[in-house]
């Protein structure tokens, strides 16, 4: 069977880890930093992510739909075993007036509503709560991954397979990795660095790989269900409220998207003020006895942004470069989790395209 080194300890990377091995792949991961760590850096951001299924995919843009959708499914599934660190938490969107004047007065439904089996309900002006000032909503069925306990899970069902190491490793170039297969030589090495891929690429590629930081609140309290309040605040673009609970406990509350700040890797006091009163005002059930949150940590991370959506391909030159093949899979943004079995499926498909040709040379 054939050698895979993926080169990432990220969601992205255990999860095309996981399918290669279902495939029945040899694979050896090789990353910088692991899900057992006991502190995340920053440019690790799968450890900081919420996380949940809410797909950002364009209504027309039908190739990152069929990323997410496929995960969608995959996560309902995953709900049903707890050990997965999955759960199901029904998903609350509401939009408020500002935001619904700022796109010009126009109900802007996400194109999930579509997908078969979601259980929507929609809610006009009458049915959302009043006099917080939101103009209309929907509920649906969802899901929220406890990151750390879902990266273990992964890591664990792949060591099941008995054809999988980790080693802890931080790579400088590519071709580094030929050699690091726990078999001796890689056939194909998968590259899903995230957010450092920019230190392994072209020039050309690294322009256009950035970062859109995130922050976060994980309280102790429990909301029942995920919320989003999607607004519109001059003063803070990017800014508006989302929260989701954890099976194992606590809620994560944020949010922001900022491009290109690695520098703040500290959340502003002033922010944090604003995420409490929002809390206060939208999900009010957070608080403690006291009108506070109970904060357990604040979170800062930064999202693998990439102009024109993830890379998900077999890269030609550098294949035929090295001999060894190359499939890339990063740059997933805000995506990472919800997208990560629709990439992975990429992968398989780009892995088995290889091998198909590479068998008929
Ligand atoms: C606040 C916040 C909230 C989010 N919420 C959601 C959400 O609700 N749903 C969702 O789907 N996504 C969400 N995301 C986005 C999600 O976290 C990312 O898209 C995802 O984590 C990217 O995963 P990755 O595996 O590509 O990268 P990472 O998790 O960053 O992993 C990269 C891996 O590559 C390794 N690596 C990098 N360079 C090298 C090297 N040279 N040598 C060796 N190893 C290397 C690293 O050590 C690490 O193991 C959120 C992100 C943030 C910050
Ligand atoms: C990633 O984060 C670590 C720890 O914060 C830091 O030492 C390192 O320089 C960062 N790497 C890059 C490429 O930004
Ligand atoms: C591997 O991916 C990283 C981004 O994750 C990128 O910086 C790097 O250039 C890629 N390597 C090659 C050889 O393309
Ligand atoms: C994988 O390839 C199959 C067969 O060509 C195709 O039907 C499927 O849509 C591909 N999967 C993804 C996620 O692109």
């Amino acid at each position: 069977m054939p050698n895979v080194v993926v080169i990432g300890a990220g969601v992205v990377g255990l999860t095309s880890a996981y399918e290669l091995l279902q495939a029945g792949h040899e694979v050896t991961v090789l990353a910088k930093q692991i899900p057992t760590d006991f502190q995340f850096a920053t440019n690790y951001t799968s450890p900081f992510a919420g996380a949940q299924w809410a797909s950002f995919a364009q209504a027309g843009d039908y190739d990152a739909q069929q990323l997410d959708m496929i995960g969608f499914y995959k996560f309902m599934q995953l709900a049903k075993t707890p050990e997965t660190g999955v759960w199901n938490q029904e998903y609350v969107y509401y939009v408020t007036e500002r935001q619904y004047k700022h796109v010009g007065s126009k109900v802007e439904w996400p194109w999930f509503l579509n997908m078969p089996g979601l259980n929507y309900k929609k809610f006009d002006k009458s049915q959302v709560p009043q006099g917080l000032g939101l103009e209309y909503g929907f509920s649906c069925d969802g899901v929220v991954i406890s990151t750390t306990l879902y990266m273990v899970w992964l890591l664990n069902e792949n060591l099941k397979t008995g054809r999988f190491k980790i080693q802890r490793k931080s790579i400088t170039d590519l071709r580094e990795a030929i050699n690091l297969h726990h078999n001796g030589k890689a056939d194909i090495i998968i590259n899903a660095t995230g957010l450092l891929a920019r230190d392994l690429v072209t020039p050309e590629e690294a322009a256009k790989i950035h970062s859109v930081r995130g922050t976060t609140l994980l309280v102790e309290s429990n909301a029942g269900k995920q919320y989003t309040v999607k607004d519109h605040i001059p003063e803070f673009p990017g800014e508006y409220l989302y929260a989701m609970s954890r099976q194992e406990g606590g809620t994560v509350i944020g949010g922001c998207f900022e491009y290109d700040a690695e520098d703040k890797t500290t959340i502003d006091p002033a922010q944090k003020q604003r995420y409490l009163e929002r809390v206060k005002k939208y999900v009010p059930h957070l608080l403690n006895f006291k009108g506070e949150l109970d904060i357990v940590r604040e979170q800062v991370g930064f999202r693998p942004g990439r102009v024109g959506g993830p890379r998900i391909e077999l890269d030609q030159k550098w294949t035929h470069d090295n001999g060894v093949a190359l499939i890339h899979n990063y740059g997933h943004e805000g995506s990472g989790f919800l997208a990560s079995w629709g990439s992975s499926a990429r992968v398989l498909n780009a892995t088995n395209d290889f091998l198909g040709f590479k068998s008929k040379l």
